[in-house]
């Protein structure tokens, strides 16, 4: 079977388009639910980009904290901190959520706009296609490129037991606003880190089985505008690249799948809270056997940028928490099926990637 995927509704791209949000809002508000909520990574409290939120009347500006990359427990306070608000409002449901950050905060929306219409616990939908009831109308606008949330069908949380996403149709944002202005603040090392989570989605889906022509048209555009943005010299439009190196890397793996990388980072993750695009990084680094072509690239990338990758971050670790670790890096079947066929199992045995970890 092929997958009839579902796809962002509307995108605006250009410099300076963030300022047509209220515009792009306002056909939402509706008398019965007229109040959006935005959800806002709070680096931006006391930045210029909060006097740009166009928050009207009884507009819900909602500060988030993505230190920790988002839990099931943090989604589930936020949506009854929202619940609250509108009660207070003497509404049912908000006109939208809109997530103004980096993927994790666009994540945060997401997980946000599907439980407000599904009972129960964020932790209850972590897995694949089991949101029953379509969300509150949600849109993104990155401040940060490279991960892809703005149009992949998933909200990555850690819950109790696992880091999943919740992978469902109406995960799909509505509405993008893709202004390459807002990701030039960026620190250095997140927009590089950032970044190599693009490439790195672009490589694992061009060498996966799962690969076919649409992703690889969408990956191979992607894969060359990384290569632009980080090995040539930085030019006035290398974050207008940057942002539709993105897009189109989620859209590659929208369509195939990522890989090793990938698989193990969600361990590095779990156990030791490392954000999704540095332990990209550093696990990439070790996989000179997967991705002999990628790696070498990736090293030009690292040293083009100046940057040092953190190294020796398992060095005291246990021994319950790394099995945990290869425990949380064997449970995304799709990602190693991808990467080394279906007999992937014989090839990335319990102790090779044990090995690998211990290397990190
Ligand atoms: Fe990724």
């Amino acid at each position: 079977m092929f997958r009839n995927f579902k796809t962002v509704n509307r995108f605006v791209f250009g410099r300076g388009c963030f300022n047509q949000l209220d515009d792009i809002l306002a056909p939402q508000r509706t008398a019965d639910c007229p109040d959006m909520v935005f959800v806002v990574d709070d680096v931006f409290k006391g930045q210029s980009l909060q006097e740009r939120v166009p928050l009207r009347a009884d507009d819900l500006l909602l500060w988030v904290n993505v230190d920790n990359e988002p839990k099931t427990a943090y989604v589930d306070r936020l949506t009854t901190e929202v619940r609250k608000a509108m009660t207070e409002r003497r509404r049912a449901l908000p006109a939208g959520v809109i997530g103004i950050g980096g993927g994790s905060a666009m994540d945060l929306a997401k997980a946000i706009s599907l439980m407000l219409t599904n009972p129960g616990s964020s932790a209850d939908y972590q897995g694949w296609d089991l949101i029953r009831h379509p969300a509150v109308y949600h849109a993104a606008v990155p401040t940060l490129s490279g991960t892809g949330a703005e149009v992949s069908r998933t909200t990555v949380l850690t819950g109790p037991e696992k880091k999943l996403g919740i992978n469902s149709d109406y995960t799909v944002f509505d509405q993008v606003v893709l202004d390459p202005e807002l990701i030039a603040g960026a620190p250095r090392e997140q927009r590089f880190y950032t970044g190599m989570d693009c490439y790195i989605h672009c490589v694992e889906s061009l060498t996966g089985t799962y690969l076919n022509a649409f992703s690889q048209a969408y990956g191979e555009k992607s894969l060359a505008l990384c290569q632009e943005v980080f090995l040539q010299d930085t030019t006035p439009d290398s974050d207008d690249k940057l942002m539709m190196a993105s897009y189109f890397g989620g859209m590659s793996i929208a369509y195939s799948q990522v890989g090793v990388a990938h698989a193990m980072s969600y361990g590095l993750s779990f156990v030791l809270g490392v954000h999704h695009g540095i332990g990209n990084s550093i696990v990439f680094d070790y996989l000179d056997d997967f991705y002999p072509e990628g790696v070498a690239e990736f090293r030009q990338m690292l040293d083009k940028q100046g940057i040092a990758l953190p190294r020796g971050l398992t060095a005291n670790i246990t021994d319950d928490r790394l099995e945990t670790m290869v425990n949380v890096a064997l449970m995304l079947n799709p990602l190693w099926e991808n990467a080394l066929g279906k007999d992937w199992q014989q090839i990335m045995t319990r102790d090779r990637i044990r090995d690998l970890y211990r290397r990190m």
